[in-house]
């Protein structure tokens, strides 16, 4: 069991500092933690190494998607976690509809956060990506921009936001000196952000972290920026649906840095002025890319009809029934979704059990089922109620 849950604290702090998040979008991603722990979900599983072994670590077995994935996974995986809970006399979770709303706010959001970044990894990338061609870091060396004044900034964005203000500068020297500027993939900004860290000579023990970054802002800057005139009115470049920002910030910059020259280049083409990022901005544009890439469950009330029949719940929520089961139009009223998904899986217990006694199985339940479900069940106790 872990020892010291406040660990997980420290991880996500050491990212981010402390949070502002906008009103509209999640409030605050982190406050689903709170859940994560009490309902001893920690004790299982880790985040990124940091809590339980049982079940999958949330920060390598990255789960990205909405809360209807989110019930879908925990009720299909339930059979085993009850056994390990029965053996480990784990209390079963419960939730309330917010409480369920903010766990899966929490869980989407470590995805953004990424993996720490690797130092001997970080080493390598700066003489393989030719950085070390014109830059020095760890002490001067004559003729190279010393990188050493970036360690006070823990965040990889910042590293990312910093080159990407400087692109034009560094791609006329590289033209002049014959070298082709490098793209990123994977976690490569993270592991360049802690070698300069690390290796840097500067004495200062000052850190400045990096906002999460607030979806509306960044939806501001989005327009601001440009990147709505050739995004989306006058599309010269691709329609970012396409595009899949559900990734870690790490990753996404990546994404933004490798087309800064193709940009650039539009740019100059149709007379618009190349857009620099100055504080939390980069962190605030890539955080509204994020957010309108979360994958979208699909469903329908009228397929939930069915399968309220196909999946059993009819043979228990019927008029007259002798579990003394609700009928659809008395289910409920729920206040979202969330509110439902929490009731459903709240009563998962007491179901398993009747089935149990007429040797059945609860049914398996994939994301767009559980939201069809949703659909028909709010339909009919709004039309009941
Ligand atoms: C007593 C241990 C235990 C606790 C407590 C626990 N889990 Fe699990 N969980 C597991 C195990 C074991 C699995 C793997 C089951 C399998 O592979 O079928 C799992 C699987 C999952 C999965 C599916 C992951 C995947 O993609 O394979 C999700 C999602 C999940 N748990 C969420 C939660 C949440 C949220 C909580 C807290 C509310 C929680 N679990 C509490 C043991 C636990
Ligand atoms: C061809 C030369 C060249 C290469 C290769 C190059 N840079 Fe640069 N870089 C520059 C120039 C020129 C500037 C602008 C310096 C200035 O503003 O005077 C710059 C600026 C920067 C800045 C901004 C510095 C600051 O103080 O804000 C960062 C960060 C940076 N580079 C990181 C990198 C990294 C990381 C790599 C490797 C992935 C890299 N550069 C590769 C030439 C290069
Ligand atoms: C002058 C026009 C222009 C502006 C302004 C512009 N883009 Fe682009 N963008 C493009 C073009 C052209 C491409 C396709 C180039 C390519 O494939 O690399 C593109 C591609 C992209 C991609 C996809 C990259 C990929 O890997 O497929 C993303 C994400 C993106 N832009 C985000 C932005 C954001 C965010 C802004 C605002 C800071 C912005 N763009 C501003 C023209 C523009
Ligand atoms: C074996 C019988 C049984 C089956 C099958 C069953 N339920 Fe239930 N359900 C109940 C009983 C009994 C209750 C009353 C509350 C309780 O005992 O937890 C209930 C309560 C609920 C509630 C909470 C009601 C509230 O107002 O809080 C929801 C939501 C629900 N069921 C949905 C479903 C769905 C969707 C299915 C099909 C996937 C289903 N049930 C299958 C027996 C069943």
């Amino acid at each position: 069991m872990l020892k010291n849950p406040l660990l997980l604290v420290a991880f996500i702090f050491f990212f981010l500092g402390s949070s502002a998040w906008s009103q509209q979008l999640p409030k605050n991603p982190l406050e689903g933690r709170i859940v994560f722990e009490k309902e001893g979900c920690l004790s299982c599983h880790a985040v990124n190494g940091t809590g339980g072994t049982t079940g999958p670590d949330f920060g390598k077995q990255i789960f990205s998607g909405d809360n209807y994935d989110l019930l879908s996974e925990m009720w299909n995986h339930s059979e085993k976690m009850l056994l390990v809970m029965a053996r480990t006399r784990t209390k079963r979770p419960s939730f309330t509809g917010q409480d369920f709303r903010e766990l899966g706010e929490f869980l989407y959001f470590i995805r953004y956060l990424g993996q720490p970044g690797n130092i001997s990894a970080g080493k390598r990338l700066f003489a393989g990506k030719e950085c070390i061609q014109c830059h020095s870091v760890g002490g001067a060396v004559p003729g190279k921009i010393a990188l050493d004044s970036l360690k006070i900034y823990v965040s990889p964005v910042h590293l990312a936001q910093a080159m990407w203000n400087h692109s034009n500068l560094m791609r006329r020297r590289g033209v002049r000196r014959g070298i082709k500027l490098p793209t990123f993939s994977d976690n490569e900004f993270a592991d360049l952000t802690a070698y300069i860290r690390a290796a840097s000579s500067l004495k200062s023990e000052e850190r400045i972290y990096s906002y999460p970054g607030s979806p509306t802002l960044g939806e501001k800057l989005f327009k601001e920026k440009g990147c709505y005139y050739c995004h989306v009115e006058k599309p010269v470049g691709p329609n970012l649906d396409r595009i899949n920002t559900n990734e870690s910030v790490t990753r996404i910059a990546g994404i933004m840095w490798n087309h800064s020259g193709k940009m650039e280049a539009a740019m100059k083409t149709m007379k618009q002025p190349y857009p620099s990022f100055s504080g939390n901005e980069m962190a605030d544009l890539i955080s509204y890319l994020y957010f309108r890439g979360t994958p979208k469950t699909a469903g329908s009330a009228k397929l939930g009809e069915q399968l309220f029949k196909q999946k059993g719940c009819e043979s228990c929520h019927e008029a007259g029934n002798r579990f003394n089961a609700p009928t659809v139009d008395r289910l409920g009223p729920f206040h979202d979704k969330d509110d439902f998904l929490a009731a459903l899986w709240n009563h998962a217990p007491r179901m398993e059990e009747l089935l149990l006694a007429k040797g059945k199985k609860p049914p398996v339940l994939m994301p767009n089922e559980v939201k069809s479900l949703y659909l028909f069940v709010d339909a009919k106790t709004k039309a009941g109620n």
